[in-house]
């Protein structure tokens, strides 16, 4: 599903460049739950903007659902993530003058689809807030935000859902609540999961947990028989 090569990233800080990542290379197949952990500033966010194609590295080549997504240009892009990519942010990111039922519209109505409220009326359904689609945002508690926004990440049934601390604003069992959420929902699509955290416990539910330092992989463990698995060190043909 995801295969990354040699991938690095120097950014520029404040004139001194900066080796955010360096030689990363993982297989992620398809349908896996996968965690990134590791401490803050070892680059996970940076890892995942490129999986997602929001960014574009300074070596190496991604390659999603058999594209190479670093060779495309920005409309192919743009196009590819709409179609494969739903993406959960930390911080929510509605558009706070759209409702709840709009927000989840949105995606919805840019690829077209006719019965675009409609489908989101039965997202909202799916995470629990039927009754809320009238809200603001402002309205809506920050678990509830966080709802509507995994409701608008999959709302296209994306074959790859990526994660960036989706828990990270909120208390820990309205976390947990989002999490399980996110699952559920990634296990009805058939998708595969990229969930960035810093919390063991969560990162303790994955199929598999990748842990980055200083921009490098420290360790790759399988915890739990994931769907298909490779033996360590082949590559799919
Ligand atoms: N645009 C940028 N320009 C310069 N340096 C950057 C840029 N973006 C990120 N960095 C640096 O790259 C490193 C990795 O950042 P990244 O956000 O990927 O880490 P992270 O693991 O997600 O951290 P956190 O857990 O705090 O979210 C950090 O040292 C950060 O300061
Ligand atoms: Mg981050």
């Amino acid at each position: 599903m995801i295969t990354v090569r040699g991938l690095s990233m120097r950014l520029d800080s404040g004139g001194r460049p900066v080796d955010v990542l360096t030689d990363i290379t993982l297989e992620v197949p398809a349908r896996q739950f996968v965690a990134i952990a590791g401490p803050s500033g070892s680059g996970k966010s940076t890892l995942l903007g490129l999986i997602a194609g929001l960014d574009r590295p300074t070596a190496g080549d991604i390659t999603v659902r058999g594209v190479e997504i670093t060779s495309l240009g920005e409309d192919e892009l743009a196009r590819f993530r709409r179609d494969t990519i739903g993406y959960v942010f930390q911080s929510f990111h509605l558009i706070p003058t759209l409702s709840a039922l709009e927000n989840v519209a949105v995606p919805l109505e840019l690829s077209g689809e006719a019965d675009a409220m409609e489908r989101a009326r039965a997202l909202l359904d799916d995470v629990g807030l039927a009754e809320r689609g009238h809200h603001y945002p402002v309205q809506l508690s920050g678990g509830e935000q966080q709802r509507v926004a995994v409701a608008r990440a999959v709302a296209r049934r994306p074959s790859l859902l990526l994660a960036d601390e989706p828990t990270g604003n909120l208390d820990s069992a309205t976390g947990k609540q989002i999490i399980d959420l996110i699952v559920a929902l990634n296990r009805n699509l058939g998708s595969t999961l990229v969930l960035v955290t810093h919390d063991p416990a969560l990162a303790a539910l994955a199929d598999r947990v990748i842990t980055l330092r200083d921009g490098r992989i420290v360790s790759d463990e399988s915890s739990n028989p994931s769907p298909c698995p490779l033996p360590r060190g082949e590559r799919v043909p």
